[in-house]
Parts: structure tokens; sequence; C-alpha cells
């Protein structure tokens, strides 16, 4: 895919009041692709949509709750109806829960859940028929690098982002020679709102959600199945490939769960 390849373009992105999504809905409309903004909060979508509009964009707010099917599904009609097709779904709306297993509670886990796996196959079943019948079509699904190697006491999550991999990696090979595509992104440690009162080590530091945007707009261009991003992440993946103990040794050698602080002394 060209550079060109994104005028024009209408892309869907949830979470998009904030963080990756609304540095990724940025730089596709910096692209020239029409965005469509959809998260649960109305004026944080607006604030983005603005921004849009400041750099001669296109943006259609879509207040979404993406644990809500007959919300996504609105989506995806309300979509079709303003703009008559979907090229690029990029499914990132996400929650970090957190909890030792040992105190866990059923619902923590049905939360992430909800979210952050369900939260992305909603949008993905409701927009594939029609992109399967235009043969044409991209499918990113925003996990984590907790969903190569969990990282305690991040259970919930890890489980509902190996969940969301998994249905990716099925997903990518399903629909070979389809024309429609799927990247599964795969972020370290990245500066939003989501891990603000989280203060990490150095060897993880936060990386800022447009360098994410970035490597995410290159691995729709490029067809990727996969974007690890940053590059350093993968030596946490070879060393677990190498020895599971191994990697669990570096995880606590490193503190790589980081050290909980006050909201916004985490950066
Ligand atoms: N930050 C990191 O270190 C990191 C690392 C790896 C992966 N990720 C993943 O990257 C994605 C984006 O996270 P971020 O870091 O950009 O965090 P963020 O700044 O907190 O953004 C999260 C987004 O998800 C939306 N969201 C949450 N619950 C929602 C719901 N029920 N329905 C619709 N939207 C919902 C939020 O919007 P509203 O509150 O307006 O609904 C917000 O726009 C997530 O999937 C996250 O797991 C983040």
């Amino acid at each position: 895919m060209s550079r060109e390849a994104f005028v024009e373009q209408v892309a869907i992105i949830t979470g998009a009041s904030s963080g990756i999504g609304r540095a990724t809905a940025l730089a596709l409309a910096r692209e020239g692709a029409r965005v469509v903004l959809a998260a649960r909060r109305r004026p944080a979508l607006d604030a983005v949509a603005r921004e849009v509009e400041a750099m001669g964009g296109q943006a259609l707010v879509v207040p979404t709750d993406v644990t809500d099917r007959q919300q996504v599904t609105h989506l995806i009609t309300r979509t079709l109806d303003t703009w008559g097709q979907v090229d690029i779904l990029i499914a990132n709306a996400g929650v970090y829960i957190r909890k030792p297993v040992r105190e866990l509670q059923v619902e923590d886990v049905e939360k992430s859940m909800a979210v952050n796996f369900y939260g992305a196959l909603y949008p993905v079943l409701a927009v594939l028929p029609h992109m399967l019948q235009r043969a044409r079509g991209h499918i990113v699904l925003v996990t984590s690098m907790d969903a190569k190697k969990g990282i305690p006491p991040d259970a919930p999550y890890v489980a509902a982002k190996f969940a969301l991999a998994g249905f990716g990696d099925v997903l990518r090979q399903e629909l070979h020679g389809s024309g429609v595509g799927v990247t599964v992104v795969f972020p370290g440690r990245v500066d939003t709102p989501l891990i603000a009162n989280l203060k990490v080590p150095w060897i993880s530091a936060k990386i800022p959600p447009e360098t994410v945007a970035r490597a995410i707009l290159r691995g729709i261009r490029r067809r990727q199945p996969e974007v690890i991003v940053p590059w350093q992440a993968r030596l946490l993946i070879y060393a677990h490939t190498f020895s599971p103990r191994f990697a669990d040794w570096a995880v606590r050698f490193f503190h790589l769960e980081g050290w909980e602080v006050a909201p916004g002394e985490g950066s």
C-alpha cells in the first residue's frame, strides 16, 4: 500500500478519545483518511474531531461503548450511512485491569474481557461481511506485549489480550486471499492515561503514543501480520522462547511490573 493509499479511505478507530487511538486517528487524518471516532466520552471525541478538522480532514463522532453490541452495530451502520464504506478498522479501545490472582474476583476478569476482547470482537464481526463483500479492507487489533509474555499482577488484562492476539492470529490466516488484511499490534509501555499511575523501569521506558500510531500505519501499508513496538520488546519474546524460566527471572530482575504511584506521577 502506498502513502497515497489512505486518501479518502474510511477508518473506524475505537478508543479514539485518548492515547494511541487519538494519535492513530490524527495520523490517519493527516494522510487523508476520513476518520470515525468511537469511544464513550463525547467531549473528548469532539476535541479530537476539531483537531482533525483543523488540519483539513473529515471526522465523524459516534459515541460508542464497545461492550454493548447494539452500540457497536450502530457505529458500523452510522459509518456506512454516512460514507458508504469501511476500509480500515482499528480495534483499539482498552482498559488496564491488574490485580494479584490471590485477590481476584471473577468480575475483574469479566470486565477486562468485556472491553479488551469482546470490545474488539464485536466491531470485527460487525464490519467483516461488508469488507468481504468488497474484497478489501484492513483490520488492526491493538493487543499488548502482555499478550506475548504475561507480567504480574496483570492476569485479567493479560488473559484478555492473549485471547485477542489468538483470535487475530486465526483471523489473519482465514482471511488470506480474501482481500481483507489483519495486523495484530503489540505495544510495550506507552505514555498514555492508561498507565499514568505506573512508574516503569528504564528497560521498558514508556514510548509516545505517536510512535505506536506510526507503527500502525506502517503495518497497514505493508500488510504486516504483527507489529511489535518498540523493537526492544522483542528481547523478552526471544528470552521466553529460549526459556520461560529465564524470562520469568528477567521480569522479576528488571521489575517489569513497575511501581504504582499517584496518578500522573508515572511518566
Ligand atoms: N498504554 C500502554 O502502555 C499500552 C500498552 C500496550 C497496549 N495498550 C493498549 O492500547 C490501547 C489504547 O490504550 P491507551 O494506552 O491509548 O489508553 P487510554 O489513553 O486510556 O485510551 C483508552 C481508550 O479506550 C477507550 N475505552 C475504554 N473503555 C471503553 C469502552 N467500554 N467503550 C469504548 N471505548 C472505551 C477510552 O475512551 P472512553 O473512556 O472515552 O470510552 C480511550 O479512548 C488499549 O487497548 C491498551 O490495552 C496500551
